[in-house]
Protein backbone atom coordinates (compact mmCIF):
# COMPACT_ATOMS: atom_id res chain seq x y z
CA UNK A 1 0.00 0.00 0.00
CA UNK A 2 1.50 3.86 -0.71
CA UNK A 3 2.25 5.84 1.64
CA UNK A 4 2.47 9.97 1.95
CA UNK A 5 5.66 11.15 3.36
CA UNK A 6 5.83 14.65 4.70
CA UNK A 7 8.83 16.76 5.68
CA UNK A 8 7.08 19.48 7.96
CA UNK A 9 7.08 23.20 9.11
CA UNK A 10 7.39 24.60 5.62
CA UNK A 11 4.67 27.11 5.00
CA UNK A 12 2.80 26.50 1.55
CA UNK A 13 2.77 29.57 -0.95
CA UNK A 14 1.19 29.51 -4.09
CA UNK A 15 -2.68 28.69 -6.07
CA UNK A 16 -4.07 25.48 -6.70
CA UNK A 17 -7.17 24.84 -9.14
CA UNK A 18 -10.26 22.96 -7.54
CA UNK A 19 -11.41 19.98 -9.21
CA UNK A 20 -14.73 18.67 -9.91
CA UNK A 21 -17.33 17.70 -7.19
CA UNK A 22 -16.74 13.87 -5.87
CA UNK A 23 -20.36 14.42 -4.31
CA UNK A 24 -22.36 15.94 -7.24
CA UNK A 25 -20.67 13.43 -10.09
CA UNK A 26 -21.17 10.72 -8.20
CA UNK A 27 -25.37 11.22 -8.36
CA UNK A 28 -25.11 13.08 -11.82
CA UNK A 29 -23.44 10.12 -13.30
CA UNK A 30 -26.13 7.74 -11.69
CA UNK A 31 -28.77 9.73 -13.51
CA UNK A 32 -27.34 8.46 -17.30
CA UNK A 33 -30.07 5.75 -16.12
CA UNK A 34 -32.94 7.92 -16.17
CA UNK A 35 -32.02 9.48 -19.96
CA UNK A 36 -33.13 8.32 -23.65
CA UNK A 37 -29.64 8.98 -24.90
CA UNK A 38 -26.07 9.68 -23.88
CA UNK A 39 -24.74 12.43 -20.87
CA UNK A 40 -21.57 14.26 -21.95
CA UNK A 41 -20.00 15.24 -18.30
CA UNK A 42 -17.10 17.72 -18.08
CA UNK A 43 -14.96 18.19 -14.75
CA UNK A 44 -15.31 14.53 -13.88
CA UNK A 45 -11.89 14.60 -10.72
CA UNK A 46 -10.34 11.25 -11.55
CA UNK A 47 -10.65 9.62 -8.88
CA UNK A 48 -10.98 5.90 -7.82
CA UNK A 49 -14.69 5.98 -6.60
CA UNK A 50 -15.66 7.98 -10.18
CA UNK A 51 -13.99 4.80 -12.09
CA UNK A 52 -15.52 2.32 -9.90
CA UNK A 53 -19.00 4.83 -10.50
CA UNK A 54 -18.56 3.98 -14.30
CA UNK A 55 -17.68 -0.32 -13.55
CA UNK A 56 -21.40 -0.05 -11.70
CA UNK A 57 -22.98 1.56 -14.71
CA UNK A 58 -21.72 -0.69 -17.47
CA UNK A 59 -22.22 -3.62 -15.68
CA UNK A 60 -25.96 -2.14 -15.69
CA UNK A 61 -25.88 -1.38 -19.44
CA UNK A 62 -24.56 1.82 -19.80
CA UNK A 63 -22.01 2.55 -22.74
CA UNK A 64 -19.44 4.33 -20.24
CA UNK A 65 -16.13 6.63 -21.84
CA UNK A 66 -14.17 8.06 -19.13
CA UNK A 67 -11.51 10.11 -20.40
CA UNK A 68 -9.40 12.17 -18.05
CA UNK A 69 -12.09 14.49 -16.17
CA UNK A 70 -14.65 13.67 -19.10
CA UNK A 71 -17.40 11.17 -19.37
CA UNK A 72 -19.27 9.70 -22.25
CA UNK A 73 -22.49 7.95 -20.84
CA UNK A 74 -24.96 6.03 -22.71
CA UNK A 75 -27.74 4.18 -20.82
CA UNK A 76 -28.91 1.52 -23.59
CA UNK A 77 -32.00 -0.75 -23.45
CA UNK A 78 -31.04 -3.45 -20.17
CA UNK A 79 -32.65 -5.56 -18.16
CA UNK A 80 -29.93 -5.44 -15.76
CA UNK A 81 -31.10 -3.87 -12.46
CA UNK A 82 -28.68 -5.63 -9.61
CA UNK A 83 -25.77 -3.66 -8.04
CA UNK A 84 -23.68 -6.20 -6.71
CA UNK A 85 -21.80 -6.62 -3.64
CA UNK A 86 -18.10 -6.34 -4.94
CA UNK A 87 -19.01 -3.19 -6.36
CA UNK A 88 -20.97 -1.44 -3.86
CA UNK A 89 -18.64 -2.56 -0.47
CA UNK A 90 -16.34 -0.45 -2.55
CA UNK A 91 -18.16 2.25 -2.64
CA UNK A 92 -21.68 3.46 -0.40
CA UNK A 93 -22.58 5.79 -3.27
CA UNK A 94 -23.71 2.95 -5.54
CA UNK A 95 -26.75 3.18 -3.67
CA UNK A 96 -28.06 6.20 -6.17
CA UNK A 97 -28.99 4.31 -9.07
CA UNK A 98 -31.42 2.49 -6.84
CA UNK A 99 -33.86 5.65 -7.88
CA UNK A 100 -32.75 5.85 -11.56
CA UNK A 101 -33.43 2.19 -11.80
CA UNK A 102 -36.56 2.10 -10.19
CA UNK A 103 -37.92 4.88 -12.21
CA UNK A 104 -37.07 3.47 -15.80
CA UNK A 105 -36.70 -0.14 -15.51
CA UNK A 106 -39.30 -0.67 -12.80
CA UNK A 107 -36.73 -2.69 -10.63
CA UNK A 108 -33.79 -2.20 -8.64
CA UNK A 109 -31.72 -4.98 -6.15
CA UNK A 110 -28.97 -2.91 -4.68
CA UNK A 111 -26.49 -5.20 -2.14
CA UNK A 112 -26.72 -3.42 1.25
CA UNK A 113 -24.24 -0.90 1.42
CA UNK A 114 -23.48 -1.97 5.04
CA UNK A 115 -21.48 0.29 7.67
CA UNK A 116 -18.03 1.87 6.88
CA UNK A 117 -15.62 3.53 9.27
CA UNK A 118 -17.19 6.39 10.01
CA UNK A 119 -20.52 5.19 10.51
CA UNK A 120 -23.37 2.19 10.15
CA UNK A 121 -24.73 4.45 7.36
CA UNK A 122 -28.26 3.18 6.88
CA UNK A 123 -30.31 3.91 3.70
CA UNK A 124 -34.26 3.82 5.60
CA UNK A 125 -34.91 6.76 4.85
CA UNK A 126 -34.28 6.47 0.61
CA UNK A 127 -36.49 2.88 1.04
CA UNK A 128 -39.41 4.72 3.04
CA UNK A 129 -39.30 7.45 0.13
CA UNK A 130 -39.58 4.69 -2.32
CA UNK A 131 -42.21 3.42 -0.65
CA UNK A 132 -44.18 6.44 -0.63
CA UNK A 133 -44.07 6.55 -4.38
CA UNK A 134 -45.50 3.06 -5.18
CA UNK A 135 -43.00 1.13 -4.80
CA UNK A 136 -42.70 -2.53 -2.83
CA UNK A 137 -39.08 -2.58 -0.55
CA UNK A 138 -37.96 -6.51 0.41
CA UNK A 139 -34.78 -7.01 2.58
CA UNK A 140 -33.12 -10.52 1.78
CA UNK A 141 -29.79 -11.91 1.78
CA UNK A 142 -28.32 -9.15 2.45
CA UNK A 143 -29.63 -7.52 -0.89
CA UNK A 144 -32.39 -4.52 -1.00
CA UNK A 145 -34.68 -4.96 -3.78
CA UNK A 146 -37.31 -2.01 -4.90
CA UNK A 147 -40.09 -2.60 -7.53
CA UNK A 148 -43.05 -0.88 -8.93
CA UNK A 149 -45.38 -1.09 -12.02
CA UNK A 150 -45.27 2.59 -11.62
CA UNK A 151 -44.16 5.20 -9.41
CA UNK A 152 -46.79 7.94 -8.20
CA UNK A 153 -45.92 10.96 -6.64
CA UNK A 154 -46.80 11.75 -3.25
CA UNK A 155 -45.34 13.60 -0.31
CA UNK A 156 -42.74 12.83 1.52
CA UNK A 157 -40.85 13.86 4.75
CA UNK A 158 -37.43 12.56 5.56
CA UNK A 159 -37.14 11.76 9.47
CA UNK A 160 -33.63 12.32 9.28
CA UNK A 161 -31.67 14.90 7.14
CA UNK A 162 -29.96 12.70 4.51
CA UNK A 163 -27.63 13.92 1.05
CA UNK A 164 -28.27 10.72 -1.14
CA UNK A 165 -31.41 10.16 0.38
CA UNK A 166 -32.64 13.38 -1.32
CA UNK A 167 -30.64 11.88 -4.49
CA UNK A 168 -32.09 9.43 -4.76
CA UNK A 169 -35.66 10.38 -4.13
CA UNK A 170 -35.17 13.40 -6.70
CA UNK A 171 -34.72 10.72 -9.34
CA UNK A 172 -37.35 8.78 -8.92
CA UNK A 173 -40.18 11.29 -8.64
CA UNK A 174 -38.68 13.09 -11.85
CA UNK A 175 -40.14 10.09 -13.69
CA UNK A 176 -43.04 9.33 -11.39
CA UNK A 177 -46.61 10.37 -12.68
CA UNK A 178 -47.75 13.32 -10.98
CA UNK A 179 -46.08 15.95 -8.44
CA UNK A 180 -43.85 15.09 -5.73
CA UNK A 181 -43.03 16.93 -2.47
CA UNK A 182 -40.09 16.04 -0.63
CA UNK A 183 -39.73 17.86 2.94
CA UNK A 184 -37.07 18.34 5.38
CA UNK A 185 -34.45 17.28 2.32
CA UNK A 186 -31.28 18.10 2.65
CA UNK A 187 -29.76 21.85 1.16
CA UNK A 188 -26.45 20.39 0.15
CA UNK A 189 -24.68 22.36 -3.40
CA UNK A 190 -24.47 19.01 -4.59
CA UNK A 191 -28.30 18.31 -4.75
CA UNK A 192 -28.59 21.55 -6.34
CA UNK A 193 -26.23 20.85 -8.93
CA UNK A 194 -27.95 17.43 -9.45
CA UNK A 195 -31.29 19.42 -9.87
CA UNK A 196 -29.84 21.40 -12.60
CA UNK A 197 -28.13 18.40 -14.24
CA UNK A 198 -31.94 16.40 -14.62
CA UNK A 199 -33.94 19.82 -15.52
CA UNK A 200 -31.21 20.60 -18.32
CA UNK A 201 -32.65 17.08 -19.51
CA UNK A 202 -36.20 18.29 -19.42
CA UNK A 203 -37.18 17.28 -15.68
CA UNK A 204 -39.46 20.18 -13.64
CA UNK A 205 -37.99 20.39 -10.43
CA UNK A 206 -37.90 23.23 -8.06
CA UNK A 207 -36.82 24.20 -4.49
CA UNK A 208 -33.96 22.25 -5.15
CA UNK A 209 -31.32 23.45 -2.25
CA UNK A 210 -34.30 23.97 0.17
CA UNK A 211 -36.02 21.56 2.18
CA UNK A 212 -39.14 21.61 0.20
CA UNK A 213 -38.28 20.20 -3.29
CA UNK A 214 -41.14 19.77 -5.77
CA UNK A 215 -41.16 17.52 -8.54
CA UNK A 216 -43.38 17.61 -11.27
CA UNK A 217 -42.85 13.82 -13.06
CA UNK A 218 -42.06 13.88 -17.03
CA UNK A 219 -42.35 11.14 -19.61
CA UNK A 220 -38.24 11.20 -20.32
CA UNK A 221 -35.23 12.90 -20.19
CA UNK A 222 -33.04 13.87 -23.21
CA UNK A 223 -29.45 13.95 -23.43
CA UNK A 224 -27.47 16.97 -22.35
CA UNK A 225 -23.97 17.85 -21.84
CA UNK A 226 -23.24 19.03 -18.33
CA UNK A 227 -20.02 20.75 -16.14
CA UNK A 228 -19.57 19.42 -12.93
CA UNK A 229 -19.98 22.11 -10.00
CA UNK A 230 -16.13 22.61 -8.54
CA UNK A 231 -15.22 20.49 -5.32
CA UNK A 232 -16.24 22.49 -1.91
CA UNK A 233 -14.35 19.82 0.22
CA UNK A 234 -11.26 19.79 -1.91
CA UNK A 235 -11.28 23.50 -1.69
CA UNK A 236 -12.09 23.74 2.26
CA UNK A 237 -9.16 21.47 2.56
CA UNK A 238 -6.39 23.34 0.74
CA UNK A 239 -7.94 26.75 3.03
CA UNK A 240 -7.76 25.15 6.19
CA UNK A 241 -4.13 23.79 4.94
CA UNK A 242 -3.31 27.56 4.21
CA UNK A 243 -4.35 28.93 7.60
CA UNK A 244 -2.26 26.39 9.89
CA UNK A 245 1.39 27.78 9.48
CA UNK A 246 2.03 31.22 9.97
CA UNK A 247 3.90 32.34 6.57
CA UNK A 248 1.68 30.55 4.65
CA UNK A 249 -0.31 31.97 1.83
CA UNK A 250 -3.04 30.00 -0.73
CA UNK A 251 -4.97 31.34 -3.33
CA UNK A 252 -7.77 28.51 -4.10
CA UNK A 253 -8.95 29.00 -8.07
CA UNK A 254 -12.06 27.70 -9.65
CA UNK A 255 -13.91 27.10 -6.61
CA UNK A 256 -17.73 28.17 -5.55
CA UNK A 257 -17.13 30.83 -2.92
CA UNK A 258 -20.83 30.80 -1.97
CA UNK A 259 -20.46 26.79 -0.94
CA UNK A 260 -17.95 27.67 1.75
CA UNK A 261 -19.68 31.17 3.55
CA UNK A 262 -19.82 28.94 7.02
CA UNK A 263 -16.11 27.71 7.23
CA UNK A 264 -14.81 31.23 5.47
CA UNK A 265 -16.68 32.79 8.85
CA UNK A 266 -14.91 30.70 11.15
CA UNK A 267 -11.70 30.71 9.01
CA UNK A 268 -11.99 34.70 9.79
CA UNK A 269 -12.76 33.97 13.81
CA UNK A 270 -9.76 31.99 13.92
CA UNK A 271 -7.79 35.12 12.80
CA UNK A 272 -7.03 33.87 8.93
CA UNK A 273 -6.91 36.66 6.14
CA UNK A 274 -8.99 36.17 3.35
CA UNK A 275 -9.24 37.53 0.59
CA UNK A 276 -12.20 36.99 -1.63
CA UNK A 277 -12.93 37.07 -5.43
CA UNK A 278 -15.45 35.89 -7.73
CA UNK A 279 -14.37 31.86 -7.93
CA UNK A 280 -11.65 32.47 -6.12
CA UNK A 281 -10.32 32.44 -2.39
CA UNK A 282 -7.17 33.35 -0.64
CA UNK A 283 -5.79 32.83 2.66
CA UNK A 284 -3.43 34.17 4.39
CA UNK A 285 -2.33 32.37 7.64
CA UNK A 286 -2.38 34.30 10.86
CA UNK A 287 0.56 34.55 13.17
CA UNK A 288 -1.64 33.00 16.22
CA UNK A 289 -4.42 30.66 15.67
CA UNK A 290 -7.11 31.47 18.04
CA UNK A 291 -9.36 28.63 19.09
CA UNK A 292 -12.78 28.44 17.26
CA UNK A 293 -15.70 25.55 18.30
CA UNK A 294 -17.74 24.42 15.50
CA UNK A 295 -20.63 21.84 15.33
CA UNK A 296 -21.44 20.00 12.61
CA UNK A 297 -24.83 20.21 10.35
CA UNK A 298 -26.29 19.58 7.47
CA UNK A 299 -25.67 22.37 4.65
CA UNK A 300 -25.57 25.45 5.27
CA UNK A 301 -24.07 24.25 8.62
CA UNK A 302 -20.36 23.45 8.83
CA UNK A 303 -19.56 20.46 6.67
CA UNK A 304 -19.31 17.40 8.53
CA UNK A 305 -16.68 16.54 5.60
CA UNK A 306 -14.74 19.24 6.82
CA UNK A 307 -14.48 18.23 10.74
CA UNK A 308 -11.68 16.36 10.61
CA UNK A 309 -9.97 19.07 8.84
CA UNK A 310 -10.39 21.59 11.02
CA UNK A 311 -9.70 19.65 14.06
CA UNK A 312 -5.80 19.28 13.30
CA UNK A 313 -6.00 23.15 12.55
CA UNK A 314 -7.85 23.86 16.29
CA UNK A 315 -4.69 21.84 17.35
CA UNK A 316 -2.43 24.32 16.55
CA UNK A 317 -4.63 27.34 18.47
CA UNK A 318 -3.70 29.51 21.08
CA UNK A 319 -6.35 27.98 23.66
CA UNK A 320 -8.97 25.29 23.61
CA UNK A 321 -11.64 24.41 21.06
CA UNK A 322 -14.96 22.09 21.05
CA UNK A 323 -16.07 20.16 17.85
CA UNK A 324 -19.08 18.59 18.18
CA UNK A 325 -19.56 15.95 15.19
CA UNK A 326 -23.76 15.60 15.17
CA UNK A 327 -23.68 13.98 11.69
CA UNK A 328 -22.10 10.64 11.94
CA UNK A 329 -21.68 8.44 15.11
CA UNK A 330 -18.11 7.01 14.49
CA UNK A 331 -16.53 10.60 13.22
CA UNK A 332 -13.17 10.72 15.26
CA UNK A 333 -10.77 8.36 14.06
CA UNK A 334 -8.49 10.74 13.06
CA UNK A 335 -8.17 11.78 16.54
CA UNK A 336 -6.42 8.61 17.82
CA UNK A 337 -3.66 9.58 14.78
CA UNK A 338 -3.38 13.32 15.51
CA UNK A 339 -2.80 12.64 19.66
CA UNK A 340 0.64 10.64 18.32
CA UNK A 341 1.69 13.69 16.33
CA UNK A 342 1.03 15.43 19.87
CA UNK A 343 -2.30 16.75 19.96
CA UNK A 344 -3.93 17.14 23.46
CA UNK A 345 -7.75 16.16 22.32
CA UNK A 346 -10.12 14.53 24.56
CA UNK A 347 -13.05 12.46 23.51
CA UNK A 348 -16.60 12.56 25.25
CA UNK A 349 -19.29 10.62 23.07
CA UNK A 350 -19.98 12.94 19.58
CA UNK A 351 -17.51 15.87 21.14
CA UNK A 352 -13.81 16.76 21.13
CA UNK A 353 -12.44 19.36 23.69
CA UNK A 354 -8.93 20.18 22.12
CA UNK A 355 -6.34 22.24 23.71
CA UNK A 356 -4.06 23.50 21.06
CA UNK A 357 -0.26 22.99 21.60
CA UNK A 358 2.86 24.68 20.96
CA UNK A 359 3.59 22.43 18.01
CA UNK A 360 3.05 19.15 16.81
CA UNK A 361 5.74 16.52 15.88
CA UNK A 362 6.12 14.26 12.66
CA UNK A 363 5.39 10.44 13.36
CA UNK A 364 4.18 7.17 11.68
CA UNK A 365 0.37 7.87 11.34
CA UNK A 366 -2.58 5.54 9.90
CA UNK A 367 -5.28 6.62 7.36
CA UNK A 368 -8.55 5.56 8.37
CA UNK A 369 -11.13 6.98 6.24
CA UNK A 370 -11.19 9.90 3.60
CA UNK A 371 -11.22 13.12 5.67
CA UNK A 372 -9.24 11.79 8.68
CA UNK A 373 -6.08 11.16 6.11
CA UNK A 374 -6.57 14.96 4.57
CA UNK A 375 -6.19 16.02 8.46
CA UNK A 376 -3.37 13.85 9.08
CA UNK A 377 -2.01 15.53 5.39
CA UNK A 378 -2.70 19.11 7.04
CA UNK A 379 -1.15 18.02 10.60
CA UNK A 380 1.95 16.47 9.08
CA UNK A 381 2.51 19.61 6.74
CA UNK A 382 2.74 21.65 9.53
CA UNK A 383 4.56 19.58 12.28
CA UNK A 384 8.22 19.54 13.12
CA UNK A 385 9.90 16.57 11.54
CA UNK A 386 8.69 13.49 9.83
CA UNK A 387 5.59 12.08 9.26
CA UNK A 388 4.25 8.65 6.99
CA UNK A 389 0.77 8.47 6.10
CA UNK A 390 -0.25 4.86 5.89
CA UNK A 391 -3.35 3.56 3.92
CA UNK A 392 -3.46 6.63 1.75
CA UNK A 393 -6.18 4.81 -0.64
CA UNK A 394 -8.15 6.48 0.88
CA UNK A 395 -7.59 10.20 -0.01
CA UNK A 396 -7.38 8.73 -3.71
CA UNK A 397 -10.87 8.56 -3.48
CA UNK A 398 -11.68 11.80 -2.76
CA UNK A 399 -8.46 14.31 -3.73
CA UNK A 400 -6.96 14.39 -7.13
CA UNK A 401 -3.30 14.59 -6.98
CA UNK A 402 -3.10 15.97 -3.28
CA UNK A 403 0.28 15.67 -3.21
CA UNK A 404 1.29 17.07 -6.39
CA UNK A 405 -0.58 20.27 -5.12
CA UNK A 406 0.93 20.38 -2.00
CA UNK A 407 4.38 19.85 -3.36
CA UNK A 408 3.37 22.71 -5.91
CA UNK A 409 2.56 25.00 -3.20
CA UNK A 410 6.07 24.59 -1.69
CA UNK A 411 4.98 21.50 0.73
CA UNK A 412 8.17 18.78 1.09
CA UNK A 413 5.71 15.74 0.72
CA UNK A 414 5.83 12.59 -1.96
CA UNK A 415 4.15 9.57 -2.03
CA UNK A 416 6.01 6.17 -1.79
CA UNK A 417 4.80 3.25 -3.77
CA UNK A 418 4.10 0.63 -1.10
C1 LIG B 1 -23.29 12.14 1.81
O1 LIG B 1 -23.35 10.87 2.41
C2 LIG B 1 -21.86 12.32 1.33
N1 LIG B 1 -21.55 11.29 0.33
C3 LIG B 1 -20.90 12.20 2.53
O2 LIG B 1 -19.59 12.44 2.05
C4 LIG B 1 -21.27 13.29 3.53
O3 LIG B 1 -20.44 13.15 4.66
C5 LIG B 1 -22.74 13.12 3.94
O4 LIG B 1 -23.58 13.17 2.76
C6 LIG B 1 -23.20 14.22 4.89
O5 LIG B 1 -23.00 15.47 4.30
C7 LIG B 1 -21.99 11.47 -0.94
O6 LIG B 1 -22.65 12.45 -1.26
C8 LIG B 1 -21.63 10.41 -1.92
P1 LIG B 1 -26.55 11.23 4.70
P2 LIG B 1 -24.80 10.21 2.76
O7 LIG B 1 -27.54 10.27 4.11
O8 LIG B 1 -25.82 10.71 1.80
C9 LIG B 1 -28.24 9.15 8.62
C10 LIG B 1 -17.30 12.07 1.84
O9 LIG B 1 -16.40 12.15 2.68
N2 LIG B 1 -29.12 8.44 7.69
O10 LIG B 1 -26.77 12.69 4.49
O11 LIG B 1 -24.59 8.76 2.92
C11 LIG B 1 -26.78 8.75 8.42
O12 LIG B 1 -26.48 7.60 9.19
C12 LIG B 1 -18.61 11.40 2.20
O13 LIG B 1 -17.25 12.53 0.68
C13 LIG B 1 -30.12 7.61 8.18
O14 LIG B 1 -30.26 7.45 9.40
O15 LIG B 1 -25.10 10.86 4.18
C14 LIG B 1 -26.04 9.96 8.92
O16 LIG B 1 -25.96 9.90 10.33
C15 LIG B 1 -18.54 10.78 3.58
N3 LIG B 1 -30.94 6.97 7.31
C16 LIG B 1 -26.95 11.13 8.53
O17 LIG B 1 -28.26 10.54 8.33
C17 LIG B 1 -30.79 7.13 5.93
O18 LIG B 1 -31.59 6.53 5.17
C18 LIG B 1 -26.55 11.85 7.25
O19 LIG B 1 -26.40 10.88 6.26
C19 LIG B 1 -29.78 7.97 5.46
C20 LIG B 1 -28.96 8.62 6.34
Amino acid sequence: MDKIIIEGAHPLQGEVTIHGAKNAALPIMAASLLLDGELWLKNLPQLSDIKTMVKLLEHLGVEGDLEKGQARLLSKKSKAVEAPYDLVKTMRASVLVLGPLLARRGRAKVSLPGGCAIGERPIDQHLKGFEALGAKVTLEHGYVEVEAKALKGATYTFDVVSVTGTENLIMAASLAKGETILENAACEPEIVDLANLLIACGAKIKGAGTSTVVIEGVQSLQSTEYRIMPDRIEAGTFLIAGAALPGSQVLVKETSVKSLDHLLIKLKEAGAKLKIGEDSIQVTAPKKLKPVDISTAPYPGFATDLQAQWMALMCLAEGSSVIAENIFENRFMHVAELKRMGADIRLDGHTAFVRGVKKLSGAPVMATDLRASASLVIAALAAEGKTEIGRVYHLDRGYELLEKKFRSLGAKIKRVKG
